[in-house]
């Protein structure tokens, strides 16, 4: 039994759509969730870069007595998870679009992926899709944009539908069925994206995945936290923006959201 906090980080706000179902399925675990909001968007960084950001990160959640951290950005998992599990003695948990299912499911054989250029370009998302999606063709698109849109509290406004309708067209032209959606920022974006895709276009996104696979490591490594309890929640952004607070309304009462600079 461990009573430490779980760490979660992302390039922004958009791991947040992780940690609701962390939070969900895990109830009396504390978390202290890091919004690198100052650095977003990671999509466009080198690797080398995006690999500097994420041990950054680690280190601070590991100074604050992380157990186990989740890469709740898909950036960051794809390009440096391998890096920080060699490093660090802890267990990570990462995120990566979620090809399998939707390669196993899909009818028309064409999936459609959204997701950032650091995503589709790295050679762990290669190895991904050519190990379950072979037979099938897949409709990459880079989401360019979307994120900063979504730190700046941007979504549903006109920019956003216009970029969505852009990205989507051509999925839906190539006729896909599945939407594999590759960066924790776009489960914000679903309402949005129902409306442009045809209703038989099944979205897929990794949260509840990542959340069970948290869950069952916990378990594995004996780093539980007592079954009654009093969690604490954290959130901490180095970037002053209304939007963490906006995606965390609903929480607002159970949570604590401070600027640190890290
Ligand atoms: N949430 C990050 C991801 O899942 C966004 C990447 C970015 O900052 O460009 O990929």
């Amino acid at each position: 039994m461990n009573n430490n906090p779980i760490g979660i980080f992302d390039s922004g706000v958009g791991g947040t759509s992780i940690w609701k179902e962390i939070h969900s399925l895990l109830p009396n675990e504390s978390t202290i969730y890091l919004a690198d909001s100052k650095n977003a968007p990671y999509g466009h960084k080198t690797q080398d870069e995006i690999i500097s950001l994420s041990l950054k990160n680690t280190e601070k959640l590991l100074s604050m007595g992380s157990k186990l951290i989740v890469v709740a950005c898909n950036t960051a998992t794809t390009n440096a998870i391998e890096i920080l599990r060699k490093k660090y003695p802890i267990p990570f948990i990462g995120i990566e679009p979620a090809i399998k299912p939707a390669a196993l499911k899909t009818k028309s054989k064409v999936v459609g992926i959204l997701a950032t250029k650091g995503t589709l370009q790295s050679s762990l998302f290669s190895k991904t899709s050519e190990l379950f999606a072979h037979n099938i063709q897949i409709i990459e698109v880079v989401g360019e944009g979307l994120v900063p849109l979504i730190e700046e509290n941007k979504i549903e406004t006109r920019e956003m539908d216009l970029l969505l309708e852009k990205y989507l067209s051509l999925m839906i032209a190539a006729q896909i069925d599945y939407l594999v959606l590759g960066c924790s920022h776009y489960p914000y974006l679903i309402p949005q994206i129902k409306k442009i895709l045809p209703p038989h276009v099944t979205i897929i996104d990794s949260g509840e995945a990542v959340a069970k696979q948290t869950k069952s490591l916990l378990e594995k490594n004996e780093l539980a936290g007592p079954a009654k309890n009093n969690p604490t929640l954290k959130f901490y952004t180095n970037k002053t923006t209304p939007t963490l607070i906006h995606l965390l309304k609903d929480y607002s009462q159970r949570i604590s959201i401070s600027y640190m600079d890290f």
